[in-house]
């Protein structure tokens, strides 16, 4: 493996099994997180974007099924393949909280009411850096602080009631990188927050990024997030990545019509937006029993008869670096052409 690449997912896929058959939540999806870079996995609600976080620290829901291989690539060590773990391993456990944290949309879930912030937080630092509990609680203010908690050494001893949403996040933010972690995984973080706060945190994610060196997984449905944020880009629909590329290539030459369909739904800053704002037909299906042939060809405007609703769509380059999951283009009917060819 590349040193630069710190996570790479190959062929994953996460599959539910229900009283209605099997929900193919995740399908086949493949990408790499580069050392200290931040990647955006993007799409509507529903895409399987938080399916595929979950699957990276092996916390999918019982019924779920992961297959393919999540390599976790550590400096000067052997990858783990983390998709081949025991979900209850000491080695998986290690590597929560310590290797990969994660941050979620609803802060109030993630912590208990019941204990201050300063214990919830020591717990981290206890598990995974010192037994030494002064030691533990000194980081712990130390982490506050960096995260622009006023007055850390006393609001510590508070408990999440007393902490505002913004606040919260903060704190949860602390709280993932109290380990140093060389991946963060953010779902969703600032969704729930009003626009001011939001743009706080999101600073203060990259400054914190900056500090630690880590890398990120910033998943979200919002493409005026990822354009501040990211540095490569993954848009998913119904499981699969059907566009990846440096985020650049996503704004100035979307080529996968549910991109440009995601890019045109966003609001633009200067213009006037009442009226001519579109946004995309349809909603995302439940993807259980899914027909064969490119999953977004029933909202699409461009769609090809015969062509996408009938074969699985292969990835192809489409430019240095750009890849597109639609037959639109050359470089994947070539594609497909080869391996249907390969079948015969
Ligand atoms: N435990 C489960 N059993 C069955 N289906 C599930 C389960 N968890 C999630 N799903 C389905 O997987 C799909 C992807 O969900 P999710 O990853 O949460 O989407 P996103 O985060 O992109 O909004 C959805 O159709 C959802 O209903
Ligand atoms: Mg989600």
């Amino acid at each position: 493996m590349n040193d630069d690449v710190v996570l790479e997912l190959r062929d994953v896929k996460v599959h539910f099994s229900t009283d209605e058959g099997t929900v193919k939540a995740v399908d086949g999806v493949s990408f790499s997180m580069t050392r200290g870079k931040t990647m955006g996995l993007v799409g509507e609600s529903g895409c399987g974007k938080s399916v595929t976080s979950q699957a990276i620290l092996r916390l999918v829901p019982a019924n779920g099924k992961i297959s393919g291989a999540i390599l976790l690539n550590r400096d000067g060590q052997e990858p783990v393949d983390i998709g081949a773990l025991d979900n209850h391993s000491q080695d998986i456990r290690d590597i929560r909280g310590k290797d990969i944290s994660m941050i979620f949309q609803e802060p109030m879930t993630s912590f208990s009411p019941l204990y201050t912030m300063g214990n919830q937080l020591m717990e981290t630092i206890l598990l995974h850096q010192t037994p030494d509990k002064s030691a533990a609680r000194t980081q712990a203010v130390e982490m506050l602080r960096k995260v622009g908690i006023a007055d850390p050494a006393r609001r510590i001893d508070e408990y999440p009631h007393e902490f505002s949403g913004g606040m919260r996040q903060r704190v949860m933010i602390a709280m993932a990188l109290s380990c140093s972690p060389e991946i963060l995984i953010a779902d969703e973080p600032t969704t729930a927050l009003d626009v001011t706060i939001q743009a706080q945190v999101l600073e203060l994610m990259q400054e914190l990024q900056k500090d630690f060196g880590m890398s990120i997984l910033f998943i979200t449905h919002d493409l005026g997030v990822v354009a501040e944020m990211c540095d490569e880009v993954c848009v998913m629909y119904l499981g699969k990545i059907v566009e990846k590329a440096p985020v650049e290539e996503i704004f100035h030459n979307p080529r996968h019509p549910y991109t440009q369909g995601l890019l045109e739904s966003i609001p633009k800053i200067g213009h006037k937006t009442e009226g001519d704002l579109k946004s995309i037909e349809g909603v995302v299906p439940v993807p259980i029993n899914l027909k064969p042939g490119c999953g977004f060809c029933d909202r699409c405007e461009h769609k090809i008869e015969g062509l996408c609703d009938t074969y699985n769509v292969p990835t192809a380059e489409v430019a240095p670096g750009h890849w597109a999951r639609c037959f639109l283009y050359p470089e994947v009917v070539e594609a497909h052409n080869k391996a249907v060819g390969g079948e015969e």
